[in-house]
């Protein structure tokens, strides 16, 4: 089971299989969980969910962007998605990556990209959202969310619970929009918990800290356990639910989803889209070897 998910995380990391794979479009079942590969589809992948009650956090696909030119490019995208929001009037907001933005070319060129998504956003009352990466890229996107915070209030980011540092790191960000999570990447024993029940346990700790303690949070998970134990948490503790969401990924549990909608809790999709689609999901099958069958599902048209 470890050694699958090391294999998947291993191919998520190759360069060549990515820019492969771009050529061919959406393939090898990745169609199920990424909702287009054009700004036009992803608006109407984003519509059908508001219309079931659902909001959305949509991400431009990509990431490790080593060329200047890719990283204006994927901002120029990001920003073309922020305009469409406004004027199509879609419940949605941003997530985002600092590595598709130019962190690995220069920390003051990823900083100037990402200052100018959050100031369009902010106009319009958008909310972005930092997604976390690898544990390198961790604290210098810290650094850049707190200075961005001293303009800006429409920022947030990701905790997640595997790391040793994710308790200090939630209490240090209580008065930010969190979205709390396990954690998807290969870290090693020095910085992050290997065991399943341990990232659990963690998990369900920081998701407390932050209902009680902090400003809203997003509970981003499609573990049924851990979503009901929050319930209850939530009910125990008279925490509105205007303070939380549940959050998931576009194409999986959607019945849960719906169910969590129709019991009255707000439920945001995480909405990924683009070309770049390769690495975000061999990342999902490292999680969960079930997903390979939405693979063999789609190779063998069943
Ligand atoms: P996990 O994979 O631990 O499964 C626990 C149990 O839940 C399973 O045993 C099964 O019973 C049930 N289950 C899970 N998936 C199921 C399915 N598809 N169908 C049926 N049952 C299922 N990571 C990161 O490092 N940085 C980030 O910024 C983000 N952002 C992010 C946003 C959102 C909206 C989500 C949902 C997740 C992320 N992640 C992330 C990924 C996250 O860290 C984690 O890797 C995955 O969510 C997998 O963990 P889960 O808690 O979902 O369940």
């Amino acid at each position: 089971m470890a050694a699958l998910r090391d294999f998947f995380i291993s191919l998520s990391e190759n360069q060549t299989l990515s820019n492969a794979a771009q050529q061919y479009g959406l393939k090898l079942g990745a169609q199920s969980v990424v909702a287009g590969t054009t700004i036009e589809e992803v608006i109407d992948s984003i519509r059908k969910l508001n219309e079931q009650g659902i909001s959305c956090t949509v991400d431009n696909l990509g990431e490790y962007v080593i060329d200047e030119s890719e990283a204006t490019k994927a901002k120029e995208d990001i920003l073309a998605m922020i305009e469409a929001i406004q004027v199509e009037e879609l419940d949605a907001h941003i997530s985002l990556k600092p590595s598709q933005l130019g962190l690995d070319i220069d920390i003051d060129f990823c900083y100037d990209n990402l200052y100018e998504i959050v100031e369009r956003a902010h106009e319009y009352g958008i909310f972005v959202n930092f997604d976390m990466e690898d544990y390198d890229r961790l604290q210098p996107s810290f650094d850049m969310l707190e200075e961005l915070s001293k303009s800006f209030d429409n920022v947030g980011t990701v905790i997640q619970a595997y790391f040793h540092r994710a308790k200090e790191d939630v209490e240090q960000f209580k008065d930010f929009r969190l979205r709390i999570v396990k954690g998807a990447y290969k870290e090693p024993e020095e910085v992050a918990y290997q065991d399943k029940l341990d990232i659990d346990i963690n998990f369900i700790e920081l998701i407390e800290y932050h209902l009680a303690h902090g400003h809203f949070t997003s509970i981003a998970t499609h573990d049924h356990n851990i979503i009901k134990h929050v319930k209850y948490f939530v009910e125990q503790y008279d925490i509105p639910k205007e303070k939380f969401e549940f959050q998931m990924l576009y194409g999986f549990r959607k019945d849960l989803q719906l169910e969590l909608s129709r019991e009255g809790y707000q439920v945001c999709v995480y909405v990924p889209y683009g070309e770049d689609w390769y690495g975000y999901f061999m990342r999902r099958l490292a999680e969960r070897p079930q997903n390979i069958s939405l693979v063999t599902k789609q190779v063998f048209n069943k």
